[in-house]
């Protein structure tokens, strides 16, 4: 399936990044993604964000063994607080990407969507991603070695996705 087509031509094109709880995959997804569009020569051209389901973690920085995994490759989590996505931001942005099955389920039901439509604007990473739909799993509970697989897992993933955006005229021509 081809990139949801952008809202807006002359603007942006605006991808929001989903998890459970904001402070592991999702903000870690969005700085990967924010580097290597930067690298690409994107960084005007689309614009990323991040938010949860859930509202635990509200106001809260980055969890520590992700901001690690960040930091150790190179990348800057330190602004990051988190958020819980609200229904209205569907409207403002093009893509947005879930990090795993139960995160798009939960998207769907929050923002109150059928598949088809608008629906389609909620993408699982996995599949964007040319990652066969795996699941990024949760790696909350887990050691720095999980964070460490799940960085490796988005940067692979933002790589591909990255090749998409560059590669959509309507994006960016
Ligand atoms: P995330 O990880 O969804 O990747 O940010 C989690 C963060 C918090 C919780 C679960 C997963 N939690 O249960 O509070």
């Amino acid at each position: 399936m081809p990139l949801p087509p952008p809202r807006n031509p002359s603007g942006p094109y605006r991808i929001c990044c989903v998890c459970l709880g904001n402070i592991c995959r999702s903000p870690m997804a969005e700085a990967v993604l924010r580097a290597k569009l930067a690298e690409a020569g994107l960084g005007q051209r689309v614009e990323v964000d991040s938010a949860g389901t859930g509202d635990w973690h509200v106001g809260g920085r980055m969890d520590r063994k992700a901001a690690i995994a960040l930091r150790r490759n190179g990348y800057d989590g330190d602004s990051h607080r988190a958020r819980q996505i609200r229904p209205s931001w569907l409207a403002e942005r093009d893509l947005i990407l879930a990090m795993d099955t139960a995160n798009l389920r939960d998207l769907r039901r929050l923002l109150g969507l059928a598949p088809g439509g608008e629906a389609d604007r909620i993408r699982l990473f996995g599949e964007i991603g040319g990652l066969d739909g795996a699941d990024v799993p949760d790696p909350y509970y887990g050691d720095q070695a999980d964070f460490n697989r799940v960085l490796a897992m988005l940067e692979t993933g933002m790589s591909h996705l990255v090749a998409l955006l560059k590669a959509d005229p309507e994006i960016t021509g």
